[in-house]
Parts: structure tokens; C-alpha cells; sequence
């Protein structure tokens, strides 16, 4: 469903992603992990086309994002849901209108049809009853929970989620990843996550791939990059979860 072939990228001179291949399967979860300026946000905004890249190709269902204009783009951008790092609400609407906006901006449907599609999406998300509230009054995970369904609504074939549980506590951190993982099991999109709650996430992800120095480091199952002797490895996931890796 994408496939990254060889792309490299620099900004300012600064090589951020040099000669990174992966590919990611329909239906799959796969896993991003990384330090800090890795470029995990670079390589999410490259599949959207928010960015291209300085060499290589970035394919998504089989197309070559770089290379399309105008409807062709947004064709495909309308199959992808994005969780932003830091994605932000619009603070003057409702949790109802945040929800809603991407139907009012993309399709033609009528009042009751959007209400229904809203409702629905807000109850599989966990957020029933709280549609009239305004994000300053929603807690960080109630937050996270709003964009989540803002970009189910397009019923998205492919989702990324730019640390979905940053800010979170580990609890409600947790309850979201299962929320993905739920929500991936009724809706069966391609995800892309990347994530600091390794243990959770290790839990549900298909595939595992770890960034470092501009290229895919290392990828496999989580049980074999959790058996990984490779110390760049090995240091990440201890050094990530402040000690050996645990279940919950
Ligand atoms: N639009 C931009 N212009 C210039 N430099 C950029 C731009 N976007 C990203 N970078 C640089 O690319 C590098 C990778 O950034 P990126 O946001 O992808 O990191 P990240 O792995 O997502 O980190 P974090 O875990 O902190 O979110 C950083 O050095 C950043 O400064
Ligand atoms: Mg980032």
C-alpha cells in the first residue's frame, strides 16, 4: 500500500533521510521508532506529498505521490487520515464541528447525514455526549480522541498517527493505542504509527522499523527486533522505556 523507494532528503544542506526504503502492506500496522529529529515526521509527510522528496519515490497504492498535481493528489490525500504531531483543534468549534468540517469541506451531504456519520464516529471513539463540547474544556487524551475521529470520518484506507499519546499519561496513552488497534480490527486500514510507548505499541504493530542515521536501521516483527543483539537497537528500546522492556 507504500512503498518508499530509496529517498533522500536535506534541508539546508543537512541530509535528514538518505537512501530509506521500506514498504508497508495493506492492512498492516507498522511501527516507526526514533530519536528525536530522525525525520519519522519527515517520512509521514512525504507519503501525504506534504513534502517531496530530493531524490527516490514515494508510492501509495501504487502511485507515484511526487509526481501528482492537483485532483490526482487530493484523490489520494482523501484516502489518508493524518494525525499530526502537535495537531491542533480549531479552538472555536465544537468537538461536533471539528468533526464534522472535513464532510462540509469534502463532500455535499445534507445536515442530518453529516449529524449521523459525526455521532457515530464520537461513539467509536469513546467521546458520545461530548459533542458540544470546545476543546478548551477537553482533556489531552479526550483531544486526541477528537482528531482521531476527525480523520476517521473520511474513512480513511490509510492512517498516520504522528504520536498519537505524546502528552498523555501512560494510562490514557495505552487506551488510545488500543483504540488504533480496536478501530484497525472493525475498519482495517493501513496505519503507519510512530510512538514512544514502545510497550504498547510493540503489542499491536505488525512490523517494527527503526530510524536511524537517515535510513531504516533495522525492521522485522516486534519479537525480532525485541531479540535484536544490535546495540543501536538494544540501547533505543531500554534507554526509550528507562529499563528492560515490560508487557502490561
Ligand atoms: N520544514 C523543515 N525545514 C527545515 N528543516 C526541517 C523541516 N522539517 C524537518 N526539518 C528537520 O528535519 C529533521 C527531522 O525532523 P522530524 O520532525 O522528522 O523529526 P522527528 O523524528 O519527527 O522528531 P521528533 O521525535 O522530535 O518528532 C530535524 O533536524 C528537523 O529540524
Ligand atoms: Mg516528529
Amino acid at each position: 500500500m507504500i512503498q518508499i523507494e530509496n529517498i533522500y532528503k536535506s534541508f539546508n544542506g543537512f541530509a535528514v533521510l538518505k537512501a530509506l526504503s521500506f514498504q508497508v502492506g495493506k492492512g498492516e500496522i507498522f511501527a516507526l521508532m526514533g530519536g528525536s529529529g530522525n525525520g519519522k515526521s519527515v517520512i509521514l509527510k512525504h507519503i501525504v506529498g506534504l513534502m517531496k522528496p530530493d531524490q527516490g519515490h514515494v508510492f501509495v497504492d501504487g502511485k507515484d505521490i511526487c509526481h501528482l498535481k492537483g485532483n490526482h493528489l487530493e484523490e489520494i490525500r482523501g484516502r489518508i487520515g493524518f494525525l499530526f504531531q502537535n495537531g491542533a483543534l480549531f479552538t472555536s468549534f465544537t468537538v461536533y464541528e471539528n468533526v464534522a468540517f472535513p464532510l462540509r469541506e469534502k463532500t455535499k451531504w445534507g445536515e442530518n447525514e453529516i449529524r449521523e456519520k459525526v455521532l457515530m464516529e464520537l461513539d467509536q471513539v469513546g467521546l458520545a455526549g461530548a459533542e458540544n463540547k470546545y476543546p478548551a474544556e477537553l482533556s489531552g487524551g479526550m483531544i486526541k480522541r477528537t482528531a482521531f475521529a476527525r480523520a476517521l470520518v473520511k474513512k480513511p484506507e490509510i492512517m498516520l498517527f504522528d504520536e498519537p499519546t505524546t502528552g498523555l499519561d501512560p494510562i490514557t496513552a495505552h487506551t488510545i493505542l488500543d483504540l488504533i488497534k480496536s478501530l484497525h480490527g472493525h475498519l482495517g486500514f493501513t496505519a503507519i504509527i510512530v510512538s514512544h510507548e514502545l510497550s504498547r505499541v510493540f503489542q499491536i504493530a505488525h512490523k517494527v522499523a527503526m530510524l536511524h542515521e537517515g535510513t531504516i536501521w533495522t525492521i522485522g516483527t516486534p519479537e525480532e527486533i525485541l531479540s535484536s543483539k544490535d546495540p543501536v537497537v538494544r540501547q533505543f528500546i531500554s534507554g526509550a522505556t528507562e529499563g528492560p522492556l515490560k508487557f502490561y
